[in-house]
């Protein structure tokens, strides 16, 4: 775990609320280990996501559904350890809480205890009522998940814009509230109209976070990796990319391989 530095000021769920009461935006992305952790947490983020997309972009499953809880704290662990200010939520994976309340309990407190993060993160709306108000009598904050929420993607059968149809946004929008009735201190909003969202925001008064939502709503998320251009082939309309850190991590490599092979590499000034 971290060891915390007196003088910088720690982000909590009390200040993104305050951040939303008066208009100031959101910044979040997702972090997997230490050394990102700590890029990002330097540039200022006000909340890291440990998401379940580490299962993609670290493992290269095609889902989320493989990650384990154990993978999860340890990407966790790492993050932790990075950070100074900002805020860490850690996604409970697919498997870790959709059984019993009891479940989604024991697995909450294991992140909290084993990696020190702040808070969870878990997907649905009032299926898992039940589940989220079990974790908060721990004291543990919860961030909700709705629209398209990528651990039911086979039952969706697609990745595709969620809630475009009346009666899917009705039930999105009876979801918010009842995530905010629980407790909930911020939902998550994926892949649906922008319409819906700027509605689901003014509806409720916690802040809504979102990906693929458009711009009238509280902060924005993306996967890091895909925010830097590491990861090539994902390339959503809601992507803005704001680097192209493989071509420059494959041009380093190629450098560098090309040093190795010209004998170039290490010359006298680096070696002992
Ligand atoms: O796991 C993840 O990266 C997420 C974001 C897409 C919000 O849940």
């Amino acid at each position: 775990m971290s060891v915390h530095k007196p003088n910088i000021k720690r982000v909590t769920t009390h200040q993104l609320q305050e951040m939303k009461n008066r208009g100031e935006k959101i910044s979040m992305l997702t972090a997997y280990d230490f050394s990102m952790a700590r890029i990002l947490d330097q540039a200022g983020i006000d909340v890291l996501l440990v998401g379940d997309s580490a299962s993609n972009v670290m493992a290269g499953n095609e889902t989320t559904l493989p990650i384990t809880l154990d993978q999860m704290i340890y990407h966790a662990q790492g993050v932790v350890r990075a950070i100074n200010r900002a805020f860490v939520v850690v996604d409970l994976p697919f498997g870790s809480y959709q059984g019993n309340s009891r479940q989604a309990l024991e697995s909450a407190i294991r992140i909290m205890k084993e990696s020190g993060a702040h808070s969870v993160k878990l997907e649905g709306g009032a299926e898992v009522r039940e589940s989220i108000q079990r974790v908060l009598t721990a004291g543990v904050p919860v961030m909700g998940h709705l629209g398209l929420t990528p651990q039911s993607i086979y039952k969706f059968g697609t990745y595709s814009v969620r809630a475009k149809e009346e009666e899917e946004a009705e039930k999105l929008i009876s979801d918010a509230k009842v995530l905010e009735e629980c407790g909930c201190y911020a939902i998550v909003l994926e892949k649906i109209p922008s319409k819906l969202a700027k509605r689901v925001a003014e509806t409720v008064s916690i802040p809504i976070i979102g990906i693929g939502a458009g711009p009238d709503v509280d902060g924005q998320v993306l996967v890091v990796h895909d925010m830097l251009g590491i990861t090539q082939e994902f390339q959503p309309r809601f992507l803005r990319q704001y680097a192209d850190i493989s071509k420059a991590m494959r041009e380093a490599t190629e450098n560098y391989i090309k040093d190795v092979k010209a004998k170039s590499f290490p010359n006298e000034k680096e070696s002992y």
